[in-house]
């Protein structure tokens, strides 16, 4: 086993087109489409904070830029809300702030797949381990979905992944993995990684949902890797090839994941987190429950 090392970094890769929410992403990115009333990246970025991780890298692409702005102080914004005496709204705001030097950004230049944006990132990871986050996947849980995962990799080592069930009917949708030897209650060997089976064909029901912690060497598997599926570089065509040299440990993930990429996705995202949310919960369960009964 590879000795676990502290996941001190987190790569966002967020230079996607974001096609299948246009017209709404011609103009904005998706990852700044909101939830409730936060962007969906900086949900997020919180999981990953919450797991620890001291350095947010961002692959981002043309038109992105509001996303670095995003994490920057806003003076003027911050200046007015102490003069109105918006205390609290303020102090959210700093809450959420990266410090000084904890974020970086980067960019892919063509939109060339998610493996060819994690390649984009080698420079700033470096040699460790790091956690990968897509950020159209926003989980909810009491715990970070990457707490978790990093709690497994630190009895594990290796690559650790988070799965999740899905029905047999939606498995040639997802990256499926091999179910091998229990770790835990949470957590098993991985013995096989397909992405998109044939249906009938998947080696299990559990799917990758979108966080990765991965070793280094994948970088040097990415440098060199073709195209695969939809003519783009894939990570699952790496994973496989670093598959033959190291372990991978996937972690289950019990909370709700919405895939806000997709339109409803996005929409049960918005109503899931309204309904945690003691400030408008009574008032978007009247709304819903008023709506449902006209239909
Ligand atoms: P998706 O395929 O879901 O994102 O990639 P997309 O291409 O933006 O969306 P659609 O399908 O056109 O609507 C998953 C993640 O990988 C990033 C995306 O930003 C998203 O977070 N990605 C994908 C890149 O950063 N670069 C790429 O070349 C492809």
């Amino acid at each position: 086993m590879t000795q676990p090392r502290k996941v001190r970094k987190a790569v966002f890769p967020v230079a996607g087109l974001g096609t299948r929410f246009l017209p709404a992403t011609k103009a904005i990115p998706k990852e700044m489409l909101t939830v409730v009333d936060k962007p969906v990246i900086q949900y997020v970025v919180d999981e990953a904070r919450a797991a620890g991780i001291e350095h947010f890298i961002f692959v981002t692409g043309r038109n992105k830029a509001v996303i670095e702005d995003h994490f920057d102080i806003q003076v003027e914004l911050y200046d007015t809300l102490r003069n109105r005496g918006k205390l609290d709204e303020l102090g959210n705001l700093q809450a959420l702030q990266p410090k000084p030097g904890q974020t970086s950004f980067t960019r892919q230049q063509e939109p060339l797949g998610l493996g060819h944006a994690v390649w984009c990132a080698r420079e700033l990871v470096g040699d460790e381990p790091f956690a990968l986050l897509l950020p159209d996947m926003v989980m909810q849980h009491e715990k970070s979905c990457l707490s978790g995962m990093v709690d497994l990799y630190q009895k594990v080592g290796g690559n650790v992944v988070s799965v999740e069930e899905v029905p047999d009917e939606d498995t040639h949708r997802y990256g499926i993995v091999g179910v091998g030897e229990d770790i835990s209650d949470d957590g098993f060997k991985i013995n096989a990684m397909v992405e998109k089976p044939m249906p009938g064909t998947a080696p299990s029901n559990y799917f990758i949902n979108g966080r990765y912690i991965l070793q280094p060497e994948v970088f040097s598997i990415l440098e060199t890797q073709e195209s695969g599926a939809g003519n783009e570089i894939q990570i699952t065509d790496a994973m496989l090839k670093l598959a033959e040299k190291q372990d991978f440990s996937a972690y289950r993930f019990r909370g709700n994941t919405f895939d806000c990429g997709s339109k409803e996705g996005f929409i049960r995202a918005n109503v899931s987190f309204a309904l945690e949310r003691a400030d408008i919960r009574v008032k978007v369960e009247d709304d819903l429950r008023r709506m449902l009964g006209a239909l």
